[in-house]
C-alpha cells in the first residue's frame, strides 16, 4: 500500500531541484564561507546569491536577511532580538493568541525577563481582533508579532492592517511567514512589515534552515555569541548545503505559484473536503472558510478522538496531524483551537490535512477511498466503548 502524505504544514518532501542544488556541497564545495581562499569563496558566492534571491522574493533587495537554523530561531531572533535591542525604549510586546510556540514561548521567556505581554484574542475563525490591537498599544509598546497564516487552521491574518496600525504608532512589526512564504503575496516594500520569519523545510528544502528578514535600520540583539557571521546577528559558520537547498526550494515554490500552483492546491483541498462531506456526516471546518492557506484543511469529526483517528489513518497509509506537529505526542488540546473558542469535543476530534508540492489528484482520490471507512470504524468503536 502506497503511503499518502497529507501533513505538508509539518514538513514537505525534499524537492528534486533541492537534491541537485545540495550535491556539490556534499562533494567539493565543502569550504567555510568565511575563508578567503577559493574553497571558501565558492560557498560564500552561493550564500550571498541565495540571500539576494530571497530578499528579492520578499520584495526588498535593500533589506537584510539573516540565515538561521530554522523558523524557530528566526522567530526567536525577531521577537527577542528586537525586544532586547529596544529595552531602553519600553517594555511591552503584543502578540496573537494563535502564534506558533516559537513566538509564544519566546515572548513568555521575555516576560520572565520583565517585559509585559498583551495576547490578542481571535474570533471563531482564528482571525485576530484589530480593535483589541489598537486598544493594547501603549507608549511602552516595542513590538507586535502577528503571524501571516496559521499552521494549524490556515487562517490568513490581516497583516497589512496590523502593519499599518503598528506604523502609525511607531511600533515594530514582526510576522511569522513560515507557512505563507511562497504561497501568499508577501512584499516588504509594499507591506508595512519590519521582520519576517521563513523556514526552508516548509518549502521543500532541508530541515534546520531558515531566515529572518530585517528591514534596514531595525536593530536586533543577537541570540548567539561568537564570530561576526551574518552581519554580527547570528554567529556560526553558515551551512552552504542548507542555504543552497532553501534557495532552490524557494525558487521552485515561487515558480510553481506563478503557473497556478496555488489554485491547483486549493482545488485538491476543496475536492478532499467535498468528498469527505459526501461520504460522512458530522464534519465541521475549523479556520476561515475563504481567507485560508490554499493547502490547509482542518476538520473536526464528531464522535472521534483526533489521536485515535491519526493512528488509525496511519495504519490505512494516510499521514495527517492533530493540531501542530510540535504539540503532537502531547495530549494538550491545541492552543489555536482553544483560542478560537471551539467546544472541547470539536477540538478533540480535529484533524489537519495539509497538501503540498508533491500532492497529486490521484492521491486525493485514493485518500477519499481510505479515510471514510476509518472514520466510521473509529466512531463505532468510540460509541461502543
Ligand atoms: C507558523 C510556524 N512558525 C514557526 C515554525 C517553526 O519552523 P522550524 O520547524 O523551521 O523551526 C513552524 C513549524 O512548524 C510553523 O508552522
Amino acid at each position: 500500500m502506497k503511503a499518502i502524505y497529507l501533513d505538508c504544514n509539518a514538513t514537505q518532501p525534499v524537492r528534486p531541484e533541492v537534491r541537485r542544488a545540495v550535491q556539490p556541497f556534499l562533494d567539493d564545495a565543502f569550504g567555510n564561507p568565511s575563508s578567503l581562499h577559493s574553497h571558501g569563496r565558492r560557498v560564500r558566492e552561493t550564500v550571498e546569491e541565495v540571500r539576494g534571491r530571497l530578499l528579492r522574493a520578499l520584495g526588498d533587495p535593500k533589506g537584510r536577511l539573516i540565515f538561521t537554523s530554522g523558523g524557530t530561531e528566526a522567530d526567536n531572533l525577531g521577537v527577542a532580538g528586537a525586544a532586547r535591542a529596544l529595552r531602553n525604549k519600553g517594555d511591552h510586546l503584543i502578540l496573537s493568541a494563535v502564534e506558533h510556540h516559537a513566538v509564544l514561548h519566546a515572548a513568555e521567556a521575555l516576560a520572565r525577563e520583565g517585559f509585559r505581554l498583551s495576547v490578542l484574542p481571535v474570533d471563531s475563525r482564528g482571525t485576530v481582533d484589530l480593535q483589541a490591537l489598537e486598544r493594547a498599544i501603549t507608549p511602552q509598546t516595542l513590538l507586535i508579532s502577528v503571524m501571516h497564516a496559521n499552521n494549524e487552521v490556515g487562517t490568513i491574518q490581516p497583516i497589512e492592517e496590523v502593519g499599518r496600525i503598528a506604523r502609525e504608532k511607531g511600533v515594530l512589526f514582526h510576522t511569522d511567514a513560515v507557512q505563507s512564504f511562497s504561497k501568499l503575496e508577501l512584499n516588504a516594500s509594499r507591506m508595512p512589515v519590519d521582520l519576517i520569519s521563513i523556514s526552508g523545510h516548509k518549502l521543500g528544502g532541508l530541515k534546520g534552515t531558515g531566515a529572518l528578514y530585517v528591514r534596514q535600520g531595525v536593530r536586533l540583539e543577537p541570540l548567539l555569541r561568537g564570530g561576526p557571521h551574518e552581519q554580527g546577528l547570528r554567529a556560526g559558520t553558515e551551512g552552504g548545503a542548507g542555504i543552497a537547498a532553501m534557495g532552490a526550494a524557494a525558487e521552485a515554490a515561487l515558480a510553481e505559484r506563478d503557473v497556478g500552483g496555488m489554485e491547483r492546491m486549493k482545488a485538491l483541498r476543496d475536492r478532499l473536503e467535498q468528498g469527505l462531506r459526501e461520504k460522512l456526516p458530522g464534519i465541521e471546518l475549523n479556520g476561515h472558510p475563504e481567507r485560508r492557506l490554499p493547502g490547509t484543511l482542518n476538520l473536526s469529526f464528531s464522535g472521534c478522538q483526533g489521536e485515535t483517528l491519526l493512528m488509525a489513518l496511519d495504519l490505512a497509509g494516510v499521514s495527517v496531524s492533530t493540531g501542530s506537529a510540535c504539540a503532537s505526542g502531547s495530549t494538550e488540546p491545541s492552543h489555536v483551537l482553544e483560542a478560537m473558542g471551539l467546544a472541547r469535543e470539536r477540538i478533540a476530534g480535529s484533524i489537519r490535512f495539509s497538501l503540498g508540492w508533491a500532492t497529486t489528484a490521484e492521491e486525493i482520490e485514493e485518500a477519499l477511498r481510505r479515510i471514510p471507512p476509518v472514520i466510521e470504524r473509529v466512531r463505532l468503536a468510540k460509541k461502543a466503548a
